[in-house]
């Protein structure tokens, strides 16, 4: 376990921690009351991948395009041995996965079954504004909607959660979210570990009644002390002595998490938000905010058959378990992957000229969460930005009195980092990233640049209370 000043020294790479400490975080030690029931009891489950239910030509591509039905309901699932939880799931499936083909789209047709409104969103997709989950479009109980999703855009894992207007968090929370995975040639054509040897890893965080029930409250953030990977809690994985490529997303509502696995020993981060990082970077802990992905490899082959490696999170409430989940080191395997010294540089987007300043603050008075003073209103447009022309957003948090972290989601538009707190930022995040936390006092500074889909769109804070609670706006993207 690290020292609290060896975390804050190593949070501070990025600026993150050493914020996150007074911000009411407390910091976990290993000797937690004895952990839940749970510890390790069960395997990880492999998300399963949805097929598609037909194939069609054209439809604007020469590769022709795939279609799901995705029917968004309520059922029952085991979570905990002896009793069932009620969740909220696309097609019935924990954390679904849709594999898709860089130039080949996909086609959804949405089946509301749920007695709420849903509004499905492509985290991270350049999608038409018609497909984009906007709260006007959204799909009443008993309705359906078509979105179509063009896959034109670089590689990288996204993914699909609700965006209505009143029950995306709780909708999230009962489960609602699948996995994105798009991939290209340049990426297949690396020697980075393949099949499955590439796991997704979705962790998020829940509270859970006795007779296995998810307990939702609005503001129960810090009572979430389950941690549930692909929707088992703390689970174990056994792996083979080599390398494997994971796809951490954090889905949770609010929590964010600092990985650090066995001892402090080393991951090799590969890929963010947008996809490959321009050059891998070693990571010794690994920081992930809701809604953010970040993808590593781990190689295994250090470890002697029968080794047992956890993964903590360092930055849990106090009194909870560490735990996040265990690699249990039971074969050898032949492994002909590597990870290369450079992987995907940047598009270069320019020099900005426009520039917009955002921030972004709690309103003790009213409750809300705002963004330069303005609670999300449905009716207002807060920029307009031109296609092909660069930006520099400036994005800055000044809840220093009530400690209490942001973040900037964009969507339709990845962009790239330029400063954090006025230095460059950490090689971790030098990759395209479409959400970045702002600590308290703390200030980002990334460059965008709209390219492809014209019409309105969101940008907003990822802590889902405070999305609820106003922290939105809206951007018509004009041509
Ligand atoms: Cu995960 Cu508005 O998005
Ligand atoms: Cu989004
Ligand atoms: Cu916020």
């Amino acid at each position: 376990m690290l020292t609290r000043r060896q975390l804050i020294k190593a949070g501070a790479a990025t600026g993150l921690i050493a914020a996150a400490a007074p911000a009411g975080v407390a910091l976990a030690g290993t000797t937690a009351a004895a952990g839940p029931a749970s510890l390790f009891a069960v395997p990880l489950r492999i998300p399963k991948v949805l097929r598609p239910t037909s194939r069609g030509r054209g439809g604007g591509s020469r590769a022709g395009y795939d279609v799901y039905q995705l029917t968004t309901r309520e059922v029952e699932k085991t979570i905990f041995a002896g009793t069932r939880t009620k969740m909220r799931l696309f097609n019935g499936e924990l954390m679904p996965v849709i594999r898709a083909t860089r130039g080949r789209p996909v086609v959804i047709e949405q089946v509301n079954a749920l007695d709420v409104p849903f509004s499905m969103h492509l985290h991270g997709g350049h999608v038409p504004a018609s497909s984009d989950g906007h709260p006007n479009h959204q799909v009443s109980p008993g309705g359906k909607r078509v979105f179509y999703y063009p896959n034109d855009q670089r590689a990288s894992t996204m993914w699909m959660h609700d965006h209505s207007h009143d029950a995306h968090a709780e909708n999230i929370y009962r489960g609602l979210a699948a996995s994105y995975i798009l991939t290209d040639d340049f990426e297949a054509g690396l020697p980075l570990p393949k099949g499955r040897y590439d796991v997704p890893l979705h962790l998020r965080d829940a509270q859970f009644a006795e007779d296995g029930s998810l307990v939702y409250e609005p503001d129960g953030f810090m009572t979430r002390s389950t941690i549930l990977v692909n929707g088992a809690p703390r689970p174990y994985f056994e792996v083979a002595a080599r390398k494997y490529r994971f796809r951490l997303a954090n889905t949770s509502n609010e929590r964010a998490f600092l990985l650090q696995l066995g001892q402090g020993d080393e991951m090799t981060h590969i890929a963010s938000d947008g996809g490959l990082l321009p050059a891998p970077a070693s990571a010794r802990v690994l920081e992930i905010w809701p809604a953010e992905r970040q993808e590593i490899v781990i190689d295994f082959s250090r470890y002697p058959v029968g080794s047992k490696v956890v993964l903590r999170n360092l930055i849990g409430f106090a009194g909870e378990a560490p735990e996040v989940m265990r690699f249990d080191v039971v074969r050898t395997a032949a492994d002909p992957s590597r990870v290369p010294a450079t992987l995907r540089a940047n598009p270069d987007i320019g020099t900005p000229t426009v520039e917009r300043s955002f921030v972004m603050n709690f309103d003790p008075a009213t409750g809300h969460h705002l963004i330069n003073g303005q609670h999300f209103d449905i009716n207002r447009v807060d920029l307009r930005p031109k296609l092909g022309v660069t930006e520099l957003w400036t994005v800055e948090n000044t809840d220093v009195r009530f400690g209490i972290p942001h973040s900037m989601h964009t969507h339709l538009e990845h962009f790239q980092v330029v400063e954090r707190d006025g230095v460059a930022p950490a090689p971790g995040e030098a990759g395209l990233k479409d959400t970045v936390t702002v600590m308290p006092g703390k200030t980002v500074k990334f460059k965008i640049k709209f390219t492809d889909h014209a019409g309105l769109f969101m940008f907003h804070c990822h802590l889902m209370g405070h999305l609820n609670m106003g922290m939105m706006g809206q951007m018509a993207v004009e041509n």
